[in-house]
């Protein structure tokens, strides 16, 4: 059995969130664990898909210049966004004020040098609070891993964020040329209905994944606006 370590704990209208490290019973390197009303939401062994979401979705658009990241989670969607040189601005939006203040003060190690990059704006808010009051074509990337998808939320709340208000505030805080992505452990029919409804088009990604020796897939969900548009 792994042996669990509380590092972090904090309460907040949406209830509990624990940051935790674990070890593996043969003793290997730890891991850092979130979890939100004891909802796993991720650890920091298995990040290629936290990576993927920002990569793939940068490689969509020729000048990714302002991007906006919806949960900052432990930071590996928004390390990889930073990694490119196109990108002069990077928005996060993170609804937990503690989790901000554990990347703040290095309670999550690598929290400080990654906030330290001054292209980095972090907002405490809800994404779909920041995406509706965003002025038009703010962004040329939105990227959205809130929940561990629209099957499977972390918040009841974040429900109205894969409907169709939301993502038609989301397609017009990008411009022209922009793109949306949204990460998800599960395929998601409804939301790429929705998405091809608000956007025209829409398509699914799988991500490989592996997962205690099975080899599964996770998916992101494209949708872009038109260069001309
Ligand atoms: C799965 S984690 C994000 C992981 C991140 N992509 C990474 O690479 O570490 C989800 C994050 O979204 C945050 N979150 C949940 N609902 C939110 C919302 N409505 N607005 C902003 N952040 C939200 C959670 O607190 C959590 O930090």
């Amino acid at each position: 059995m792994p042996e669990h370590v509380e590092v972090a704990r904090s309460e907040s209208e949406r209830g509990e969130l624990v940051l935790r490290s674990r070890r593996d019973a043969e003793g290997g390197p730890s891991a850092l664990e979130l979890r939100a009303n004891g909802v796993f939401v991720m650890d920091t062994v298995e990040v290629g898909t936290e990576r993927a979401l920002a990569a793939a979705a940068l490689a969509l658009v020729e000048r990714p210049a302002r991007v906006v990241v919806g949960g900052l989670g432990l930071g590996f969607t928004m390390h990889e966004v930073l990694a490119d040189a196109r990108v002069e601005r990077c928005a996060v939006v993170e609804i937990e004020e503690a989790l901000v203040g554990w990347m703040r003060d290095g309670t999550i190690p690598h929290g400080p040098a990654l906030l330290a990059d001054e292209r980095v704006v972090v907002v405490v808010a809800d994404i779909a609070v920041a995406l509706a009051e965003a002025p038009p074509a703010s962004y040329d990337l939105v990227l959205l891993d809130v929940d561990n998808g629209p099957g499977y939320l972390v918040h009841d709340a974040n429900a109205a964020l894969y409907d169709r208000p939301a993502l038609e505030s989301a397609r017009a805080a990008l411009a022209p040329g922009g793109a949306l992505a949204v990460w998800s452990a599960d395929e998601a029919p409804q939301l790429a209905a929705t998405l091809e409804a608000v956007f025209g088009a829409a398509e699914a990604v799988p991500l490989p994944v592996r997962l205690q020796d099975r080899d599964e897939h996770y998916w992101l969900y494209v949708a872009r606006v038109p260069s001309g548009s």
